[in-house]
């Protein structure tokens, strides 16, 4: 399951952990999740990242922050996409002395008890992946359109860039900080969900090792998801472009060597 070369850590400790959660109208979730992620990781921080939204949830996060030092908020002004809100977040973490970053959905899709088990795996990888689609990983109450969905966008990613992770969507990960000081922050365009498959594929590329653990991917109680159309576009048609460039850096090599 590991991909790419192997990287000497030397040891170094996976401590202290920042878990970015990003919000969008989260409301009802919010307390909820910041609760269990204490209980069973009671050293973690968290940085909730919300684009000013309407439900009130960034004031809601700022009440959360007062009542308990390990949890801190970041307010954008608008809905600017999920991956635009990741790298503000982690740009944040990096700034402190965070020596892991971790992604998490506020609405419970990710259980924070199995946390333990991802940031364990750390010990072996560089980015470790919260896979549903490796033995002993599921997804419970995705109607049939959000399974095929997310099926079809795994395999076309792992077609058109010849990747062998099973879910390079996946957006509950933890990141050692090495990798996401070495990858260009400033570089990353995507904005909506592709912002996942973008940053695994980037891992891979600068020669981090990548791990794929179980998890079961449960689908949200409470609001409403925010895909839309236009981040499947936005995917699609990002994922098909790095396929093509990666395709003629290939042939590009195959010729040099041979010509
Ligand atoms: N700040 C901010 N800005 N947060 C956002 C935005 C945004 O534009 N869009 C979504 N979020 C937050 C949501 O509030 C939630 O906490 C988290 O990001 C995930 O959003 P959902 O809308 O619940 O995602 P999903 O359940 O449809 O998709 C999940 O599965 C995908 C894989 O198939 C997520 O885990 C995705 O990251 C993942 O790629
Ligand atoms: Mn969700």
């Amino acid at each position: 399951m590991a991909q790419g070369a192997p990287h000497d850590r030397g040891g170094e400790s996976i401590e202290p952990v920042l878990v970015v959660i990003p919000t969008y109208n989260e409301r009802d979730n919010l307390p909820e999740i910041l609760r269990r992620l204490h209980e069973a990781n009671p050293s973690v921080h968290a940085l909730v990242v919300d684009d000013g939204s309407p439900d009130g949830t960034g004031v809601l996060a700022d009440d959360l922050a007062v009542a308990d030092e390990r949890v801190h908020v970041m307010h954008r002004s608008e809905k600017a996409g999920l991956g635009a809100a990741y790298v503000a977040g982690f740009r944040w973490g990096l700034e402190r002395d965070y020596a892991t970053l971790v992604e998490m959905d506020a609405d419970g899709s990710h259980a924070p008890e199995d946390l333990p088990r991802i940031l364990d795996a750390l010990g072996d990888a560089d980015l470790v992946l919260g896979s549903r689609y490796v033995p002993g990983g599921s997804v419970v109450n995705w109607p049939l359109r959000r399974q095929l969905l997310s099926r079809g966008a795994n395999l076309y990613s792992r077609i058109a860039l010849g990747t062998h992770i099973n879910d390079i969507t996946a957006g509950y990960r933890a990141y050692r900080r090495e990798v996401l000081e070495k990858l260009p922050l400033d570089e990353i365009a995507s904005r909506g969900y592709c912002f996942q498959i973008d940053l695994a594929w980037r891992t891979v590329r600068a020669g981090f090792t990548v791990v794929e653990v179980p998890i079961t991917f449960t689908e949200r109680e409470i609001g409403e998801s925010k895909m839309s159309g236009s981040i499947v576009r936005e995917a699609m048609i990002r994922v098909g472009l790095w396929g093509l460039r990666h395709r003629l850096d290939q042939l590009r090599g195959l010729f040099s060597r041979n010509g």
